[in-house]
């Protein structure tokens, strides 16, 4: 267990792209068990076969972090499969950004109920599972939108900013259980994240911004890495990360 990574079992929503996906890959290249959960099934089977067909061990489950049954229903599958729940990363997310005028209420409640909803489920699915074994490792992913409101992205940003907030608390309440939790907060990362916009015009923009600023998704796999490998007293809480061209 010389990486603190070896051997554990996590658990990854939105592992069908971008963070969740090259996150899944490097745990698994570091002898982690994953357990892959998203919508895309098929995208899920491809990745899987790829890891078992390296000598890893990964487990797809249709999952819809919306919906309560489904979110348990993924965690409960790895207990069911490897015994334990080592690490959830709560990642699934989307962000169709526009001004309030426009008034997207669609996108505000789809960000509402993946961003911030989803979150929660994770937590509810894997707490009891971490309380019963005195440890575990709660990993959610906010932003730097989660530090920042800017204008144009009003909603994103507050439910990033609740991402934050729900860590934060989650991290003082499970003190007594001896679990860590992690928020990181990426800035421009290359995933397909900016196909979510559904306003064309802003779309073009934001996808400018990406091609011009955007670092490798394995930044943050290797975030992940360095808070998951630190020894289990200490609980590395936040992480902001940028690419080094990134100004806001
Ligand atoms: N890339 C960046 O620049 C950046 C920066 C800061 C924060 N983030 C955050 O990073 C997280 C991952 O995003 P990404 O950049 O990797 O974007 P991405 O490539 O678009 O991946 C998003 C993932 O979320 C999943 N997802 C969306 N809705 C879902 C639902 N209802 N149920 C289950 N899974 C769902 C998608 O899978 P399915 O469509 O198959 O369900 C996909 O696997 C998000 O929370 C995002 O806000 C990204």
């Amino acid at each position: 267990m010389g990486n603190n990574i070896e051997g554990k079992v996590v658990v990854i929503t939105g592992a069908s792209s971008g963070l969740g996906e090259a996150t899944a890959r490097r745990l698994s290249e570091e002898g982690a068990t994953v357990v892959l959960g998203a919508r895309r099934l098929d995208r899920l089977k491809t990745l899987v076969s790829e890891i078992t067909g390296k000598g890893g061990k990964a487990l797809a489950k249709a999952t819809d972090v919306t919906q309560v049954a489904e979110v348990k229903a993924l965690v409960d599958a790895a207990v069911k499969t490897y015994g334990r729940i080592d690490v959830i990363i709560n990642n699934a997310g989307l962000m169709p950004q526009s001004p309030l005028e426009r008034l997207k209420i669609d996108d505000w409640d789809r960000m509402i109920d993946v961003n911030i909803k989803g979150v929660l489920y994770g937590i509810a699915a894997a707490l009891p599972y971490m309380k019963e074994q005195k440890s575990g490792h709660f990993i959610n992913v906010s932003s730097v939108a989660g530090h920042k409101v800017r204008r144009g992205g009003v909603v994103y940003a507050a439910t990033k900013h609740a991402v934050r907030v729900i860590s934060e608390g989650l991290r003082q309440e499970v003190k007594p259980y001896n679990i860590r939790t992690t928020v990181i907060s990426p800035g421009a990362v290359a995933t397909e994240l900016p196909n979510s916009m559904t306003e064309p015009d802003l779309a073009e923009g934001m996808q400018k911004f990406y091609e011009e600023t955007a670092i490798p998704a394995d930044s943050f796999a290797r975030a992940v890495v360095f808070a998951m490998s630190q020894p289990e007293d200490v609980d590395v809480n936040e992480i902001l990360f940028r690419p080094t061209r990134q100004e806001l």
